[in-house]
């Protein structure tokens, strides 16, 4: 292991890490460059994020690139975002291999360039069996949007008689999520302070612990993300229930 790991414990680390990578926008405004550039800098902190991952043991890692919503956009800052995309795609892939790291893409991938489609498709092809850690690449992607296509399907299942409408339970639905077989994210990360969803993950979700900091996303690095797992590990996990002491508690009061 590289650097130190201060202030983390190992052992508890979340096994799905999704983050929104928010505010390259102003931090290159606020140098007076171009929104480009923030974004160019921001290629840097994905690096950061995936290589501290990919060292500390976390075992899925999902980045909102691009959403639904990006689309409206001016086309030139779309067509640089699809370029720095693509470039980082190929300047990547042998760490990729080296470091046995799978990619997947959600998303409405049709909508990408046809150059950038093929570039992902064949990146998803070279590490599909790299078994160290998955990086799930949200691009031209819609919480909704998900949720519609889960319906559709779902519902072409059920009318063609391959499911039961009568045993369609939370488990079955999660299977028509893009996100199908990847475990719900512990902790959501935001950059830059907005206090919301902005339509990332909505079904998956329900559970997360939300880590929001004013931190633009490209000086968003290995300290910053450490900072946001050692508040993970300070927080408490309910999931609805109470803590055991405090069960204990109601046991002794009731006797
Ligand atoms: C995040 O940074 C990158 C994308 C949404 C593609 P922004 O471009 O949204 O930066 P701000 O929010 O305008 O600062
Ligand atoms: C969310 O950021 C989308 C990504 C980071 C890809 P936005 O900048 O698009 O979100 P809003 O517009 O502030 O909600
Ligand atoms: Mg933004």
């Amino acid at each position: 292991m590289g650097a130190t790991t201060p202030n983390i414990d190992l052992h508890r680390l979340p096994h799905h890490v999704a983050i929104i990578m928010d505010g390259n926008g102003r931090w290159a405004q606020r140098r007076g460059i171009t929104r480009v550039e923030g974004h160019k800098r921001g290629k840097d902190s994905v690096r950061a994020v995936v290589e501290t991952s990919r060292r500390l043991g976390i075992k899925y890692l999902s980045l909102f690139a691009f959403s639904t919503e990006n689309w409206q956009r001016p086309r030139r800052e779309v067509e640089a975002l699809m370029g720095l995309l693509r470039r980082y795609l190929r300047t990547e892939l042998r760490k990729m291999m080296k470091n046995e790291i799978r990619l997947l893409a959600i998303g409405d991938l049709t909508r990408l360039p046809p150059a950038l489609q093929a570039d992902l498709q064949s990146t998803i092809d070279a590490t599909k069996n790299n078994p160290g850690m998955t990086v799930v690449l949200a691009v031209s992607y819609g919480g909704r949007e998900d949720m519609v296509q889960a319906a559709r399907k779902l519902a072409c299942d059920a009318r063609s008689g391959r499911i039961d409408p009568e045993k369609i339970d939370a488990r079955v639905l999660d299977g028509y999520f893009s996100t199908a077989g990847i475990p719900d994210p512990d902790l959501l990360i935001r950059t830059s302070g907005e206090m919301r969803i902005s339509n990332f993950f909505l079904w998956q979700l329900a559970y997360s612990e939300i880590y929001v900091t004013e931190t633009l996303w490209p000086d968003f690095r290995e300290i910053e993300f450490m900072d946001a797992l050692a508040v993970f590990q300070q927080r408490e996990r309910r999931f609805g229930r109470i803590l055991e002491h405090q069960e204990a508690e109601q046991l002794r009061a009731a006797r």
